[in-house]
């Protein structure tokens, strides 16, 4: 089975891409649109988050029917275009399937509650007093997973918002629906897809009170959860298509499980222990700087790991879940533009197959709100109000905000410096950064310095050199905090990958034999001197 080892995907957010009716809204037509731009950059897939319709309280993650085009992205035949137009400039769409949950809105939800039992079995429903909730477990969102159902006597589990009640995956029906929607969409001319959340979808046999944490080990990477993969694969007939599986605080040990080609499970996953590195204690809401030695050992940690185990990664920085890369673990000031560049390199250059969110190719950054009103994330409201009850103040709380919500990977894409960073004539649904004027696609695409054309290099140089898509990976220097560096090497050629991590000069030793070798990228004009980095500075050498 193919890996997708030389292909780069690049993530949209609909709601945030481009708009072309002027509700403030961006639709399929918007990317249709922008698709020249797309295939500028090189890039094979286009994964598009959920368009589906859905009463949007966690912005389509909350879907109401998996069959159908929410009229506020477009229609059918919108999407029809979308996939004809993709194809025609090689570029195939991925589509996100979040089958962890639906949207208390879907009709399956609302047959279960108008009392038919066959629907109740397809989400975890546990009968009950609203005195005793059935487990002491945490929505991802905060505050109880389980909501008490008063009508029915019963409560359901919801480890997302009350309004995405969990599925029952222990119930065949449901997962015979769930493949059956993958084939609807593969005969729609769908070339692949991402599954939300998919290594949750296994709950325990026995719903017990966790005592020392939230309730996520009991079912994270859950006991059925490789069979049930294997059986959706195979059952909806996805077996060899490009799919990557989000996975929740999952284990090295799982992911070689999910993407083990032998195994028949995913291509690829995401694991995200890599952008938890600024978390204090583990929490996203306690602010810390990013521990470097921990993000260098992460990366050593899955790249071998998987590497040893015939596993495959997504590799990425950002998405839509995830502040911008740039203002976390770069310069969003003097060395925006640098370190913008490493930061792509870094990963980009790695064992397995990158993913760009929109605007990281041309530096996004964080979106700099000041005032709780300017939010619009569940997570982020929810989160505002239970800092303070935790003893923030509101000042505290908002700045936790500025550095941790969603938004700021969510704010609408920057084509130009007009009103609205040319993203709509109307009222955008959530405020653009402050900083468009200047960082915009317009003033990029045609500037060979740009973050944008040093983007189309890293797609176009994965294409060309077969070491960086199918080549060995060896971390080096492990013990430096500020240099993250590996070998990439197949039997013709070895690359060297040094990054500075820092804004400070950072001295290297190289190693023996490679202070003459060619550069074959890297983010200052002048190449560097090979005994020491600039800040943000990093380099790409060739050998062979
Ligand atoms: C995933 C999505 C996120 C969503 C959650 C629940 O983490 O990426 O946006 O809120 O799942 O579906």
């Amino acid at each position: 089975m193919a890996n997708f080892q030389d292909k780069v995907v690049y993530q949209i957010y609909p709601k945030s891409f481009c708009d072309t009716d002027g509700d403030g809204l961006g639709d399929l037509p918007g990317v249709t649109a922008k698709l020249d731009y797309l295939k500028d950059l090189g890039v094979d897939y286009l994964w598009l988050t959920p368009f589906f319709p859905s009463p949007q309280r966690d912005n389509g993650y909350d879907v109401a029917d998996y069959r159908a085009v929410d009229p506020r992205f477009g229609t059918m035949e919108d999407l029809e275009t979308l996939i004809r137009e993709a194809d025609k400039r090689g570029i195939g769409l991925m589509l996100d399937m979040v089958f962890n949950h639906t949207s208390t809105d879907h009709e399956w939800f609302q047959k279960a509650l108008a009392g038919y039992k066959k629907y109740q079995d397809y989400y975890i429903f546990k009968d009950g007093t609203p005195d005793k909730i059935p487990t002491n477990w945490v929505s991802k969102f905060g505050g109880p997973a389980w909501e008490y159902l008063p009508g029915l006597g019963k409560w359901y589990l919801h480890l997302f918002d009350v309004s995405q009640a969990d599925l029952n995956w222990e119930n065949p029906a449901v997962r015979a629906e769930l493949a059956d929607i993958l084939r609807f969409w593969r005969e729609k001319g769908i070339k692949g897809f991402r599954f939300d959340v998919v290594n949750l979808i296994s709950k325990p046999e026995v719903f017990e009170d966790d005592h020392e944490g939230d309730g996520r080990r009991f079912y994270t990477d859950g006991r059925n959860v490789h069979r049930y993969l294997q059986e959706l694969v195979a059952a909806g007939g996805i077996d060899g298509m490009i799919t990557v599986g989000e996975m929740s605080s999952t284990s090295l040990e799982n992911c070689i499980g999910y993407t083990n080609p032998d195994r028949h499970e995913l291509t690829m996953s995401f694991s995200f222990h890599h952008l938890k590195v600024d978390y204090k204690n583990g929490d996203k809401w306690s602010l810390m700087p990013p521990d470097r030695m921990a993000l260098k050992n992460l990366f050593t940690l899955w790249q071998e790991g998987m590497q040893a185990g015939h596993g495959w990664n997504a590799l990425f920085w950002c998405n839509h879940d995830q502040p911008r890369a740039v203002s976390r673990f770069g310069d969003e000031g003097k060395y925006w533009k640098e370190s913008a560049k490493m930061l792509g390199t870094a990963t980009h250059m790695m064992r397995g197959t990158p993913y760009i969110y929109q605007g990281e190719e041309i530096g996004m950054t964080n979106a700099h709100y000041t005032s709780i009103g300017q939010y619009r994330d569940v997570e982020s409201l929810n989160y505002y109000q239970i800092l303070q009850q935790q003893g923030k103040t509101a000042a505290e709380a908002l700045e936790i905000l500025a550095q941790r919500s969603r938004d700021n990977g969510r704010t609408p894409m920057q084509w130009d410096g007009t009103a609205h960073a040319g993203f709509t004539t109307g009222t955008p649904w959530l405020g653009e950064a402050d900083n468009y004027p200047a960082i915009n696609a317009a003033a990029q695409v045609k500037d060979p310095d740009s973050i944008f054309s040093y983007y189309k290099q890293l797609v176009a140089l994965r294409k060309q050199e077969p070491v960086i898509s199918g080549g060995q990976i060896q971390f080096l220097y492990k013990d430096d905090p500020d240099l993250l560096a590996y070998r990439r090497w197949n039997e013709d050629t070895q690359l060297l990958v040094v990054c500075n991590l820092t804004g400070h000069d950072a001295p290297v030793t190289l190693p023996e034999g490679w202070a003459g070798a060619g550069l074959l990228l890297g983010n200052y004009p002048d190449g560097g001197s090979r005994t020491s980095l600039r800040p943000y500075e990093c380099w790409v050498l060739k050998k062979g």
